[in-house]
């Protein structure tokens, strides 16, 4: 397919390379464009503008936040003025629910195709092809899309006819990795203060619940790596109170989640923005009184 991808950050520049590599025609654009260089190695055309990234068979959007995505999709010379009728937008981004709901509307009084197809996976799972898609969106536009999600994914899902829905789920389970996190933070703390061999306890773990969650922050927390930042402490804080707000609007009390809000308001609080999201789980720790993980914060 012909297809623009628009941001180039960690999961971005991964998931473009992966589309090239699957022989998709792409044309990249990223606000900072020095970051397009190594893609352009690769096989890309870069785009000076937002515009120029929309005027192939689709476009696919992997951008930090709701304030991101609303200027370039909503923003003037945006994806919504510029994608001819009939093309197809796959936002992979994770949005919240409410402006997931608004990007079917505006994409529909245009007659433009619009999914959303959020990922489950770190920098070095887009890197080799292996993110989790969770897509939402009519059926024929998800068939559509299928050939670039599959490019970028080990598994594809699909939630449901409604592209919030995908978004949806995407909160729900970083709401789960979180807890993972805060879970297992508070465990290290006990066990470390307990004076027992933290590696050791991870051995341990990992016979106990062998899965991605555990494994992969289980060894950042046991090892206090939290630099560099494969998935930003602003950017799961953001996931927190999208989360949060989901769960306003549905009723739905989660008191674990505002634990989770806390705790990253704390890390954020206490110069933690450049760390990996799951430097959360070095604050029990400090709560103990810990000396290691307040040194590492302090850092
Ligand atoms: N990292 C992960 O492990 C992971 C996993 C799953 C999902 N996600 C989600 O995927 C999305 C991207 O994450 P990431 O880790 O790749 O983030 P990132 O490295 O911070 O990249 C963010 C991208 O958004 C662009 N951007 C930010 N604000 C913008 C604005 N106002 N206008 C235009 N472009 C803007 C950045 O452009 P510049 O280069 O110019 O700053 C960059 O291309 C986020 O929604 C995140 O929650 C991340």
């Amino acid at each position: 397919m012909k297809v623009g991808f628009i941001g180039l950050g960690h999961m971005g520049a991964a998931m473009a390379g992966n589309l090239i590599k699957a022989g998709h025609e792409v044309t990249a654009y990223n606000r900072t464009p020095e970051k397009a260089a190594a893609l352009v190695a690769a096989g890309a055309r870069v785009a000076g503008t937002v515009s120029e990234a929309s005027q192939g068979d689709a476009v696919m959007t992997m951008l930090a936040n709701d304030e991101a995505v609303e200027s370039v999709v909503l923003g003037r010379d945006g994806i919504v003025s510029s994608l001819r009728s009939g093309a197809l937008h796959v936002s992979s981004s994770t949005i919240s629910v409410a402006l997931s709901e608004r990007l079917s509307r505006e994409h529909a009084q245009r007659g433009q195709r619009y999914i959303a197809a959020p990922v489950f996976g770190r920098p070095d799972a887009a890197a080799a092809a292996q993110l989790v898609v969770v897509a939402g969106g009519d059926k024929t536009a998800v068939e559509a899309a299928r050939p670039l999600l599959e490019a970028i994914a080990r598994r594809v899902f699909v939630a449901g006819e409604a592209p919030q829905a995908a978004n949806l789920v995407k909160l729900s389970g970083n709401f789960l990795n979180a807890s993972v996190i805060e879970s297992l933070g508070e465990a290290f703390a006990l066990i470390t203060k307990g004076g027992i061999d933290r590696q050791r306890y991870l051995e341990i773990l990992g016979s106990l619940f062998n899965v991605p969650a555990y494994n992969i922050y289980g060894a950042l927390i046991a090892g206090g790596r939290f630099e560099p930042a494969g998935f930003a402490a602003p950017l799961g804080q953001k996931d927190i109170r999208l989360l949060l707000a989901a769960a306003d609007s549905l009723g739905v009390p989660m008191p674990l989640g505002g634990l989770l809000r806390d705790r990253f308001l704390t890390l954020i609080a206490h110069g933690g923005e450049r760390l990996d999201w799951s430097a959360i789980g070095a604050l029990p720790a400090q709560d103990a009184g810990l000396t290691a993980a307040r040194d590492r914060l302090a850092s």
